[in-house]
């Protein structure tokens, strides 16, 4: 099946000129119907897929089509779920997690660990699908798939250590124990940018401490959601488990009733600031437990020392990387003075080279695919006409591509202060602000100001300046790298910010303890009732 999917990825894909607006009342006109795209049918897509897995599959709500960003044209639909039906998911959560709560640890990682394996053998297609369905790269939808194989080898052996502790008890005979215990239902609901290892990291590691998952991805990658959870269902099938991993796909409604509901012992949330305050105040207004992944806006620090070939490197990654649509992508680039022009010049000649490179996201050649939706090509041109307006010069790009599907031209500003209102925004595209500062402290400064708090990089070969920034007078974000870019971080690490990015923590480290609530047990082995703090409280 692999050479298969191997000989038809080196096949040309179509570049037939559709409008988005053209209809496509015929079946044949949809992507999954025509021979270059089988591979989507080896994932078990079809033409109308049920949105809702809940260990059958099924979907009353309104029908999504999802379509390709590289042209604009249908790829296939997903019938969504309704309310009532999200409702009747949760409470089959709940069931599926009082029996999965009864698996030994390292047994349960044994089944994430066949879930790893089993993308291993779709990581091709899987991969191809969140090419087409996200907009990015091949090379970058195949990484991703990559994500969640990284997560569920690290779930597997966090699945024999992750343990408790034994504390000293100030009263003689006895002891104090801590416990780690699942939480019940986490609902995961992730964006369109990472639709396979937002779901991914959370889910492994939930499974991992003895939660069942119940997943609502985003509306416009609804492919992804349901090819994702047929290989994970196709595992726990095999292994005659209850639906420990569940899928509701929806809109605001369902969303909502999500986060509100009680059954659901944790949101993990990924995607703006905004709703992710809502979300925040909704579950904590439930005493829910909620775990927040929310905008960025990464700078990257060029020090006067700076490895300046290296540095442009992570510049050109950081800033046009999925097309400017990571939460971690560089949206700020603070150079020392004594730098900047050069530097700018340097970068913008990297820019010119990417030109030819711009393309459909399928093909070999592509570095910068399309955005996702018509809705970021409107933000890019806002951010560009207000970044003008407010005196900003654009040293490359600046434009729209008049092309089908939804593409910009990688764009660079210089000239605008560090605190323009635009520059402070998080716009969800290719567009990077230049910024001269005068030193390292400056940098930092500026650095720091910014509402969210997630990833931010240095590039410096002076040790004092490094451990400067990763000090508490440093960089104030969850991700503070040096010499290497803003995105991109491997699973090994907690991921997740400060300040208006959620506080949240993902993936590796010690996050595996927000899946799971703490039990402080104090054991009395002595045989005799004795209180703490030396209080005296008895009646003889
Ligand atoms: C996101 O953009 O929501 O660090 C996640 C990175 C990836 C994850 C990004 N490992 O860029």
């Amino acid at each position: 099946m692999l050479a298969h999917l191997r000989n038809i990825s080196k096949l040309a894909l179509p570049r037939r000129l559709v409008t988005q607006s053209a209809s496509y009342s015929s079946s044949s006109s949809f992507l999954i119907d025509q021979p270059e795209y089988s591979f989507l049918k080896e994932l078990g897509l079809e033409r109308d897929n049920p949105g809702v897995y809940s260990g059958q599959w099924q979907g009353r709500g309104p029908s999504v089509t999802s379509y390709d960003p590289g042209t604009g044209r249908p790829i296939a639909t997903v019938r969504q779920g309704n309310v009532q039906e999200l409702e009747q998911t949760i409470g089959l959560a709940v069931e599926a997690y009082k029996q999965w709560r009864q698996v030994p640890a390292p047994v349960r990682g044994e089944i994430v660990r066949q879930i790893g394996d089993e993308l291993r053998k779709y990581k091709e297609p899987l991969g191809k699908l969140v090419s087409l369905e996200v907009g990015k790269i091949y090379s970058e939808g195949q990484g991703e798939v990559q994500e969640f194989i990284d997560i569920c080898d690290y779930a597997v052996g966090l699945s024999r250590i992750y343990s408790g502790q034994l504390i000293n008890s100030e009263r003689a005979d006895h002891s104090i124990l801590e416990a780690w215990r699942p939480l019940g239902v986490v609902g995961v609901i992730s964006a369109y940018n990472f639709p396979n290892a937002v779901f991914g990291w959370n889910a492994a590691i939930a499974l991992t401490t003895g939660n069942s998952v119940l997943w609502k991805g985003a509306p416009s990658t609804p492919l992804v959601s349901v090819a994702t959870t047929k290989i994970v269902a196709d595992v726990l099938r095999r292994n005659h488990l209850p639906p420990v991993v569940t899928l509701c796909q929806g809109g605001t409604d369902v969303g909502q009733t999500l986060v509100a509901d009680k059954r659901v012992n944790l949101v993990s949330f990924t995607g703006s600031c905004q709703t992710g305050r809502d979300v925040g105040v909704e579950v904590q207004r439930r005493f829910g437990k909620v775990i927040l992944e929310l905008g960025g806006n990464n700078a990257l620090i060029i020090d006067e020392s700076a490895n300046v070939k290296m540095a442009l490197d992570a510049a050109l990654f950081g800033c046009i990387g999925t097309s400017g649509q990571r939460c971690t992508t560089t949206r700020r680039i603070i150079v020392h003075e004594k730098l900047h022009d050069q530097f700018v010049k340097a970068l913008v000649g990297k820019y010119k080279q990417l030109i030819p490179k711009i393309g459909h996201q399928l093909e070999a050649q592509t570095l910068v695919g399309p955005v996702h939706t018509q809705q970021n090509v409107e933000n890019y041109k806002a951010a560009i006409a207000e970044a003008k307006s407010l005196g900003g010069a654009v040293a490359f790009g600046g434009n729209v591509i008049q092309r089908d599907g939804f593409y910009v031209e990688p764009t660079v500003i210089t000239g605008l202060p560090h605190d323009a209102s635009v520059v402070h925004r998080e716009t969800f595209a290719p567009i990077v602000y230049i910024l001269k500062a005068k030193n390292v402290d400056q940098a930092i400064e500026w650095n720091n100001e910014v509402e969210q708090g997630l990833s931010s990089a240095i590039f410096t070969e002076n040790i004092g300046q490094a451990f400067k920034w990763i000090g508490a007078k440093g960089s104030d974000c969850g991700i503070v790298n040096i010499n290497t870019t803003t995105n991109g971080a491997e699973i090994g690490g907690a991921f997740g910010g400060e300040k208006a990015t959620g506080g949240g923590r993902e993936s590796g480290s010690d996050a595996w303890k927000q899946y799971c609530k703490r039990a402080t047990i104090t054991v009395n082995h002595s045989g005799e009732l004795a209180c703490a703090q030396g209080v005296v409280f008895n009646v003889e």
